[in-house]
């Protein structure tokens, strides 16, 4: 479990268990959060709420380090939570750390609301 601001991280399962390509939905008292995995098991986590108007991104597909939004294809930059250009906004970003193959997430953003 990382250390700093320990009582706000959580175990939300091993690499393994987040489809390739694709997220987890975790739900949290502030509201659901999405958690994805790249081609390269790199582990990424925003609000589960599209910048644009809300969609889910949890199910959306992730291409490189950005998921498109399921509703009207939006990207979202998945290290910042940025839209891509033209589109403008930006979805909260939450920390994510793997420890051995365990992703632990902080329920409090890193940016973002
Ligand atoms: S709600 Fe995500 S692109 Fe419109």
């Amino acid at each position: 479990m990382p250390t700093s601001n320990q009582q706000n991280w959580v175990e939300v399962g091993r690499i393994e268990d987040i489809p390739p390509l694709g997220a987890r939905l975790v739900k949290s008292p502030k509201g659901d959060i999405a958690v994805f995995r790249t081609q390269g098991d790199e582990i990424f986590a925003l609000r589960d709420k599209c910048p644009h108007k809300g969609g889910p991104l949890s199910q959306g597909i992730v291409h490189g380090k950005k998921v498109a939004c399921p509703l009207h294809d939006w990207k979202i930059h998945l290290d910042t939570g940025l839209a891509v250009a033209p589109d403008e906004g930006c979805a909260a970003r939450f920390p994510v750390e793997v420890r051995d193959g365990l992703i632990y997430l902080s329920l409090e953003p890193a940016s973002g609301r």
